[in-house]
């Protein structure tokens, strides 16, 4: 049927007739929120190029989940930044880092019950080199060794786990780590801990303003040879099938805005549950927008986010969800 018969516009003419045929939703419960934890106690440190969102002691992270959970956020992710950085990460899979110490605050606080804690897996934020994973030479070169990465990755995954992790979420790019991961948490019993693995990580500049709240900018070199290329799709694809096939039980897409199309391609490739990371320099460059009042904060935020819904992804890690969760309550 054509126009003048067929009119798109009679389904827009109010809100409630906009509402009815409202084809995506964003609710506070799949959205989740990245804290970032460092010892000491009444520490709240802010990230300057990202406004609201801070360096957290304990203590503080404590109040900041507690009102993610009345906000009825569906998880957070966490990021410890260590007192000390070594070789070996150190920080990463001892019993007393920063996370581990974090997670067991949090697993004995009843009024998060309801809040899925999620433990980012990688190193970069705990090696002296700011890598993500354990550099060797190699000739003229120094290498990020994949297999001795492995081994630490998996060593911290089972201290996350032991420590009361929910979910188990490693960001490295390393490859083999969901297989060995999962078979590291089986032998300790952990076999009920899901593996959420960021399966098609690009080598993004949009990752900036994370290094500086994590001080993980990696020391020499870059992360090209072992995130991915921007501009392979198919290759994506063949990261996610990998993961399905070590045992992922969730993917993690990410950064979200500049790769939708990705986040489309693999949602319809793969029947997992997936996410999508809005990450630092999206929100940033959003929020110094907001600054100079170019751009009109809640519809933007809701608009990227949703954008994110609409290409597929079930759930979003997103430094707004506080934000959000409160305009969706
Ligand atoms: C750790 C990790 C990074 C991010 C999440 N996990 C940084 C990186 O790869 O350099 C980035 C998140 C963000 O930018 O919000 N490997």
């Amino acid at each position: 049927m054509e126009f003048p018969t067929t009119r798109l516009r009679r389904l827009r003419g109010s809100e409630a007739m906009r509402s009815l045929v409202r084809e995506t939703h964003l609710r506070p419960d799949s959205l989740i929120y990245p804290l970032f934890l460092c010892p000491g106690e009444g520490i709240r440190k802010p990230i300057s190029s990202m406004p609201g969102c801070f360096n957290l002691s304990i203590d503080e992270a404590l109040k900041e989940a507690r009102e993610c959970a009345a906000l009825g956020i569906g998880g957070l992710l966490l990021f410890g930044i260590p007192s000390e950085k070594d070789e070996q990460a150190t920080g990463a899979w001892s019993d007393d880092g920063i996370v581990q110490t974090g997670l067991r605050a949090f697993k004995q606080d009843r009024a998060l019950d309801r809040l899925l804690i999620i433990a980012d897996v990688c190193v970069c934020e705990y090696t002296s080199h700011g890598h993500c994973g354990v550099v060797v030479r190699d000739g003229e070169h120094y290498i990020v060794d994949n297999d001795a990465s492995v081994a630490l990755l998996t060593r911290s995954a089972v201290s996350l786990a032991r420590a009361g992790a929910d979910i188990i979420a490693p960001s490295d790019m390393m490859d083999g780590r969901v297989a060995g991961i999962r078979a590291a948490l089986d032998a300790v019993g952990r076999d009920r801990t899901p593996i959420m693995s960021y399966s098609a990580k690009f080598a993004s500049a949009f990752y900036g303003p994370f290094r500086e709240a994590a001080g993980s900018a990696p020391q020499f070199g870059d992360r090209r040879s072992y995130q991915m290329d921007g501009a392979n799709l198919r290759e994506a694809m063949r990261d996610v099938e990998q993961d399905v096939m070590e045992g992922a039980d969730m993917i993690l897409m990410k950064p979200a805005m500049a790769y939708l199309d990705v986040i489309r391609a693999a949602r319809e490739r793969c029947d997992l549950p997936m996410g999508a990371y809005q990450v630092s320099g999206e929100y940033s460059m959003l929020h110094a927008a907001f600054q100079r009042g170019w751009l009109e904060p809640e519809r933007t935020m809701m608009e990227s986010l949703l954008s994110i819904r609409r290409a597929g992804a079930d759930f979003i890690v997103t430094y707004f969800a506080k934000a959000a969760a409160r305009v969706l309550a």
